[in-house]
């Protein structure tokens, strides 16, 4: 790990630390303030086509409330789908707060789709890692698509972690039900899948067996390039609400997006077959959910600026980090390379100290439902384990990366990290310039 300057050292005082990091800070930001201004000015065309969804579909204050019970004909649920599938660019979309979670919307996908003989082949690697276990990866007798006969190749990435087309042509000799296509780099070192890159891959695939369906894994992704991969040929999308797309304010759910047929065919699997889409109540916060999509592109603007902030952050202090300030990006995650769990608790605690709700709290390794490795997480968001918030979390393994996501004004990344700065000298494990 660590550190970085090459001027000697002062001995620990919290004021010199605390000018020194608002300074490193601040000097950041002003680099990176054409990005910046980049980036707020393509929130107006986001949201352009946000407001265009709402006006086409005539949302108005009667589709607020929900039904109760089974749910059938809520007018609400019918809107919110409409609206959410004009700005996906997609045939249908089902919104669903039944959906715990993005994991549970890619693995309804999944289960919704593939059939017993059919293959599943990933394009990006190992999938995100809640995924082993739908896959039959890690765990056994719960029920994954491996225990359903569904067999399971993935293709690993190239070493700039880009989609290996030669070794795509050579697995499509073989006929294949699904493939995989992982937009963000979740956990891994790698860069995101920009939506060009996702426009080849769909259309290699196509070309070479058109009845393949390509889905994509879109979660951190939404509203972060003008396009969505159902715009530009993927057949069926999964993400989470309490991500990009729930504009940091709707409190649980994920959506399906993407042909018809598909989209039922996961929801047959979230509800049941025959019920469908056509079940499920939105226990009247359809408003929220429509309110979180207006405030949207807004957010995830903010939380690219601060993303490029933390990058710039580190960057400047010698840690690799992923991808690189006001670089291209395809999803609102920043990896930084930190090199030592003991520098990533001592982050992941300033942040943490930093966060409008539980502030008091230290955050401590910890198993996750899903997850093999402990996880490390900051995380103190108004909506529980919200990652369009401002939050950090870090698997505990080498190589001790850092996952920075979310922030809904930069002004809040700015002060987490100062306070992570000077923490990490109080701590010993950053070396305060001596002209600093
Ligand atoms: C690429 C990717 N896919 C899926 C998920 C799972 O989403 P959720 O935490 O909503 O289950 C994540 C979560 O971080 C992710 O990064």
């Amino acid at each position: 790990m660590i550190v970085v300057s090459r001027l000697p050292l002062r001995e620990w005082d919290q004021d010199m630390a605390t000018a020194w990091a608002q300074r490193h800070v601040a000097s950041v930001a002003h680099g990176l303030q054409d990005m910046a201004a980049q980036r707020t000015a393509a929130v107006s065309r986001r949201l352009d086509k946000v407001l265009e969804a709402f006006s086409h579909e005539r949302v108005g204050s009667q589709h607020f409330a929900s039904l109760t019970g089974y749910g059938h004909g809520d007018l609400g649920r019918e809107v919110v789908d409409r609206v959410f599938a004009r700005v996906l660019g997609a045939e249908q979309a089902a919104v669903r707060l039944q959906f715990v979670s993005g994991s549970h919307a890619i693995a309804a996908a999944l289960f919704g789709v593939l059939r017993p003989g059919d293959r599943l082949l990933s394009v990006t690697g190992r999938p995100y890692d809640t995924l082993e276990e739908v896959i039959g990866l890690r765990g056994s007798g719960q029920g994954s698509i491996a225990e359903f006969g569904i067999t399971y190749e993935e293709l690993a990435l190239t070493p700039e972690g880009c989609v290996d087309g030669s070794a795509l042509e050579q697995a499509l000799s073989t006929p294949t039900r699904m493939v995989l296509i992982q937009r963000s780099c979740g956990y891994s070192w790698r860069p995101s899948l920009s939506i060009d890159a996702i426009g080849d891959i769909c259309a290699r695939i196509h070309q070479r067996q058109p009845d393949c369906v390509c889905f994509v894994d879109n979660c951190y992704g939404e509203l972060v390039e003008e396009k969505e991969p159902t715009d530009v040929g993927a057949d069926l999308i999964a993400g989470s609400l309490i991500k990009n797309l729930g504009g940091t304010i709707t409190p649980t759910g994920g959506y399906v997006a993407g042909r018809a047929d598909l989209v039922e065919q996961a929801c047959c699997r979230l509800t049941a077959p025959g019920i469908g889409r056509e079940g499920g109540i939105g226990f009247d916060l359809n408003r929220v959910v429509l309110q979180g999509l207006f405030l949207a592109p807004q957010m995830v603007a903010e939380a690219l600026i601060g993303a490029d902030l933390v990058a710039g952050v580190f960057d400047a202090l010698g840690f690799a980090v992923q991808p690189a300030p006001g670089g291209p990006r395809g999803d609102l995650i920043q990896a930084v390379r930190i090199g030592d769990p003991e520098a990533l608790k001592v982050i992941c605690r300033a942040f943490q100290s930093c966060s409008p709700v539980g502030s008091y709290l230290d955050p401590v390794p910890a198993a996750m439902p899903g997850y093999d490795s402990e996880l490390l997480m900051a995380g103190g968001t108004f909506i529980d384990g919200s990652t369009s918030e401002f939050s950090a979390d870090a698997p505990l393994r080498p190589p001790f990366n850092l996952f920075v996501q979310g922030g809904t004004h930069r002004g809040h990344v700015e002060l987490a990290l100062v306070r992570a700065l000077v923490a990490l000298v109080k701590a010993g494990l950053l070396k305060l310039p001596q002209n600093g």
